[in-house]
């Protein structure tokens, strides 16, 4: 048994949490027809609700915003009725949930947009990526550059959703300003050429991001919201210049808009930490209130950052797909089970709800 400070409680916000672990948002393609999220993702979130806290699979906020096949929206009534069902069983368990709100930008396909149209972006710059559509893995779609007078429509579409989240029963929400899509589409300069208050300086590059946060703060309130970002992942085709400057000002500003939590992925997304040079003391620094960390984060990495109060809370993503009891394994020093690869995306519940919890009489 392990006494440390991974597994006592922690308040975050107005919500208590039972542990310091996190469920990082995990992407698994099964929603149903409308994109509703069904019967089985709820059965998959109840099985890891001994996490801390889970952040949902990244959600779109509209169909503009949907860049893969079959993941969930939370812009139609049938879609908050099938996220209510999750958020119910998540709470029975004891288990705390916010919703991973997102729009893809650019990372889409034009089978997915409406009307077959480009997916959108700040500007009209292929990224060099695949997108996950038709039940395989194809080039993203050549996007177009958004006008000025569409910036406030996206907004609000955050800020609908963020209404809607609450409306299903979530404790949150998280703004997904990370890997590469539209949000740090803007905030990245390889994404960006805009010209206009949207692109060009540091500030502008952020606006679209702190607009976005400001709204959903004013709807749900900040105490609930949180924000990802991933300032050197080169996920999803992206690049920025600057990026120690660029996030020292967002962290600042997402501080003095007082949100809960900032969620940050260090290094490259799923890949090294030390992919480039990056000082995340500094954003720690800078933010009073949480800082969760991701990335290649194991039992005694989490334990040294938290006694070294690198970080408050610790999420782990892919521990979370074949270990739904991750949290007592890793009080109990039992080992982590493998995934299968080829059940990570689409299906149904082989290799999403059938993992075990670990059994001593097996060993596994
Ligand atoms: C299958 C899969 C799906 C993912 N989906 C999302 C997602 O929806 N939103 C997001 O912000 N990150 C997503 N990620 C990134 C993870 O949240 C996490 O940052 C990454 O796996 C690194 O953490 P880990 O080393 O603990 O796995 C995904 C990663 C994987 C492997």
């Amino acid at each position: 048994m392990s006494d440390n400070s991974l597994f006592e409680p922690y308040a975050l916000g107005s919500v208590t949490l039972s542990n310091r672990i996190v469920m990082a948002p995990l992407t698994r393609n099964r929603a149903g027809a409308g994109f509703v999220p069904g019967d089985i993702t709820a059965e998959y979130y109840a099985q890891r609700a001994s996490a801390g806290l889970i952040i949902s699979e990244a959600t779109q906020i509209s169909q503009q915003g949907q860049g893969y096949q079959d993941t969930p929206g939370i812009y139609t009534d049938a879609q908050i009725e099938g996220w209510r069902k999750v958020t119910t069983a998540v709470h029975e368990k004891g288990g705390r949930i916010f919703l991973q709100l997102w729009h893809v930008g650019r990372i889409s396909h034009v089978d997915l947009q409406p009307n077959g149209g480009p997916p959108v972006a700040p500007s009209a710059i292929r990224a060099e990526t695949k997108t996950f559509v038709n039940n395989g893995f194809v080039d993203v779609s050549e996007p177009r550059a958004l006008e000025l007078y569409e910036l406030a429509g996206i907004v609000n579409d955050f800020r609908q959703a963020a209404a809607n989240a609450i409306k299903a029963g979530f404790d949150g929400v998280e703004v997904h300003g990370a890997n590469g899509y539209l949000l740090e589409q803007f905030a990245k300069d390889g994404s960006n050429v805009r010209t206009d208050a949207y692109g060009g300086s540091v500030e502008n590059r952020t606006r679209m991001l702190l607009e976005v946060t400001a709204a959903v703060i004013e709807e749900i309130g900040a105490e609930r919201t949180g924000v990802r970002i991933s300032p050197v992942s080169p996920a999803n085709g992206i690049s920025c210049s600057d990026p120690q400057a660029q996030f020292d000002y967002i962290v600042d500003q997402l501080n003095a808009l007082g949100i809960a939590y900032i969620h940050v992925v260090e290094g490259a997304t799923g890949g090294p930490r030390d992919v480039a040079p990056f000082d995340y003391g500094s954003l720690r620094r800078r933010f009073s209130k949480t800082y969760i960390a991701n990335n290649g984060y194991n039992l005694d990495l989490a334990t040294s950052h938290l006694a070294d109060d690198n970080a408050d809370l610790i999420a782990f993503g892919r521990p979370f797909i074949g270990n739904p009891d991750l949290v007592a394994r890793l009080q109990s020093g039992a080992p982590l089970a493998p995934f299968d690869p080829a059940t990570i995306y689409g299906g149904g519940a082989a290799g999403y709800t059938d993992y075990a919890p670990y059994s001593p009489a097996s060993g596994k």
